[in-house]
């Protein structure tokens, strides 16, 4: 195991281009040993880009790649050490799955009796013991990625394991029960596990902390409660969360915030009066009262979804509309109502940013 740390990587696939394209915007990253971390992030926004970087399959056009502080940025995949699961399975379709889940092993010289009893480990983990001897091509999409998996898991002393997108070609029943899986097998091992995923739930139930990107760049590192709790940035109170955090343009006066004709006090400094403002709050910290309370302000309901378990009310007042979201058991509410917003989970962005007091 091995802590991992990228020093002002970014990367161009063309580099020597007269307006070169950058799939990675400079960043520094700093992945802990023993951490089990998710990279999150719409198509196309750099995930599978810096994973290939780690594991060597890319040399990054700008910056270093560390291992342990030891500079790996040049050296090919096989001196790394780290292990990479894709998306669709890569297995020897000729040979046993015992002889799939051997063949890293066989690699790095490991002896007959260690490499039997590892993969016996590996395969009790995936529930592959009772088709070990099965040849590989046999079995279903999902038994092939498995095979996948077990292959990245089954050296002992890897520096890391860089999954990308593992689960894409599992059944969603089986899914569920993987990501405990993957998620007590990185404890159990103590291995760095980075995880890439573009689903926002599977980010949030296997990592401890969790990246989130967005067209190249990093918009924030930080625990599922963070990320929820603190966006650092707009975006990523729309991508992390369902529904989305809301957000309402604001201006600025002496003692606080106007949201239309709604006033907060903040004590707020070095805000530029050209600066964009919104007051960002999660559809979880907005409620409803029949009558006027603190922080309430009059608004009507356009909109009630009711899901079931839980309910997204939508509300309207001003220019702005709010959702909410309810618990199956609260009175759902119609017509004209006063919308509360939670005070203490209000958040302020200025151009894009949150604001924190210097
Ligand atoms: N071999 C390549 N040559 C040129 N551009 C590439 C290459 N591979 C990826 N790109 C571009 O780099 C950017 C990042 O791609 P990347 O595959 O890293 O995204 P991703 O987040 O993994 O997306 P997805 O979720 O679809 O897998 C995209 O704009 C993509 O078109
Ligand atoms: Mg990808």
């Amino acid at each position: 195991m091995a802590s991992i740390d990228l020093k002002n990587i970014a990367h161009s696939y063309d580099p020597t281009a007269k307006d070169p394209i950058f799939a990675l915007q400079p960043f520094n990253l700093h992945w802990e040993d023993g951490g089990t971390y998710a990279l999150l992030g719409p198509s196309g926004c750099g995930k599978s880009t810096m994973l290939n970087i780690m594991s060597g399959l890319l040399t990054p056009s700008h910056g270093q790649l560390l291992v342990d502080n030891k500079d790996v940025t040049h050296l090919p995949t096989t001196q790394r050490n780290i292990a990479q699961v894709f998306q669709f399975p890569v297995i020897y379709k000729s040979k046993t799955i015992y002889e799939n889940l051997a063949f890293p092993l066989r690699c790095i010289k490991m002896n007959k009796h260690d490499i039997d009893r590892r993969v016996k480990e590996v395969a009790d983990l995936l529930n592959l013991t009772n088709i070990l001897s099965k040849s590989a091509n046999s079995v279903s999409a999902d038994t092939k990625q498995l095979i996948s998996v077990g292959r990245g898991l089954v050296r002992e002393n890897v520096s890391a394991i860089l999954m990308d997108e593992p689960l894409t070609v599992i059944d969603p029943q089986l899914k569920f029960e993987l990501r405990r899986k993957l998620k007590e097998i990185s404890a159990r091992y103590g291995h760095t596990l980075i995880y890439v995923t573009h689903d926002q739930n599977e980010a949030m139930t296997l990592a401890d902390q969790v990246v989130v990107m967005d067209k190249g760049q990093i918009m924030q590192m930080g625990s599922p409660e963070e990320l929820f709790e603190n966006p650092s940035h707009m975006h990523v109170g729309y991508f992390i969360g369902s529904p989305a955090m809301n957000f309402m343009n604001c201006r600025l006066s002496d003692q606080g915030i106007h949201i239309d004709d709604h006033f907060v006090p903040m004590e707020l400094e070095g805000i530029a009066d050209s600066a964009a403002l919104n007051m960002g709050v999660r559809p979880e910290y907005v409620s409803f009262s029949d009558t006027p309370v603190a922080n309430s302000v009059p608004a009507e309901i356009v909109e009630v979804q009711n899901l079931g378990k839980y309910a997204i009310a939508t509300a309207k007042f001003g220019n702005q509309r709010v959702k909410a979201r309810l618990s199956g058991k609260s009175k759902l509410p119609s017509g004209a109502t006063n919308l509360v917003l939670h005070k203490e989970h209000m958040r302020l962005y200025v151009d894009g940013h949150l604001y924190s007091a210097s």
